[in-house]
């Protein structure tokens, strides 16, 4: 692994690596701290938009492994956000930096800047893909119910960064996958292609309840992200009418099911309070997991771990 970008970066093993290394500095971490892996080195951390868990989390983890981490808000504070070419941002940071992490619109931009940086850049989220929140989830789930392979996972919402991302996740490590999204709002199509060449292992539907039938594992996102009183948020809450999960559609999955989101969350579109707050530990744990997956892909691509 060099970068990671997206998930179909990585091969099946190095996503079980990334996963066993993640498992083992949460178990050192909770006994104590972990070994200073990043000592002397320096990681940018550069965000061209809001977070809360993905910021933080890269900021304690940095710290933790014992190396130093600087936050930049891109789109206020460097000269990127004032029309320096990303290229020119890149080489720059490139030289000061071992590794930068990234979170911004457009997937091309992370890849043009991945091209020029010299050093491994990590995505913090784009448009297309949130790799670092779905090795959590996969961690997650691996954590509550055991080997992932044959587990049924199911995502229920807008065919963005996180369907992209758990579908081909999911794949990779070995689950029967299902993608719920309304037509208009489908994953992209590469990854839309990746997934049929799992065959019966992948299954795109419009259909909620069909979709969560005998599923190991629910997850949803927000799908509601335009500004409240929009045109585009009255669309929205229109398209995905039937798409929140409630107890009743969960009823048609597994009895022991899990529930994941990757946060922030709006109670009454995406998800019902009394669903988001019965599952509210697989939840958090889901966020608490980012420090630990993405101090593995530290480790991993710094330390030679
Ligand atoms: N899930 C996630 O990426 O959270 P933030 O937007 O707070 O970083």
């Amino acid at each position: 692994m060099k970068n990671l970008l997206k998930m179909s970066d990585l091969t099946p093993a190095e996503v079980v690596h990334i996963l066993d290394v993640a498992d083992q500095l949460k178990a050192e971490q909770k006994a104590g701290g972990t070994a200073p892996l990043l000592a002397g080195k320096t990681v940018a951390l550069m965000f061209s938009k809001s977070s809360t868990r993905t910021r933080t989390s890269f900021e304690v983890g940095v710290y933790q492994l014992g190396g130093l981490g600087n936050y930049m808000n891109a789109a206020t504070e460097l000269q990127a956000g004032r029309g320096e070419p990303l290229k020119d941002t890149a080489r720059v940071l490139g030289r000061y930096y071992d590794c930068v992490v990234w979170r911004t619109y457009r997937q091309r931009d992370l890849e043009e800047f991945a091209e020029y940086a010299g050093v491994p850049v990590i995505n913090g989220l784009t448009d297309y893909a949130h790799p670092c929140q779905v090795l959590a989830d996969l961690m997650t789930i691996r954590e509550r119910r055991g080997p992932l392979e044959g587990q049924k996972l199911c995502f229920v919402g807008d065919g963005s960064s996180m369907a992209n991302s758990l579908i081909v996740g999911g794949l990779l490590a070995g689950m029967q996958v299902t993608c719920v999204c309304p037509s208009s709002y489908r994953p992209a199509a590469d990854v839309l292609m990746f997934a049929h060449k799992y065959g019966s292992r992948f299954h795109l539907t419009n259909d909620p309840a069909e979709g969560v039938q005998d599923a190991d594992v629910v997850v949803t996102a927000v799908w509601n992200t335009a500004a409240p009183g929009t045109r585009e948020s009255e669309e929205r809450l229109r398209e995905f009418a039937g798409y929140q999960l409630t107890g009743s559609l969960l009823q048609g999955a597994k009895p022991d099911h899990m529930v994941l989101h990757c946060l922030p969350a709006r109670r009454g579109e995406e998800i019902s309070t009394a669903v988001f707050e019965s599952h509210a530990d697989e939840i958090f744990t889901e966020a608490e997991n980012r420090l630990h997956v993405q101090k593995a892909v530290l480790a991993i691509l710094l330390a030679g771990k």
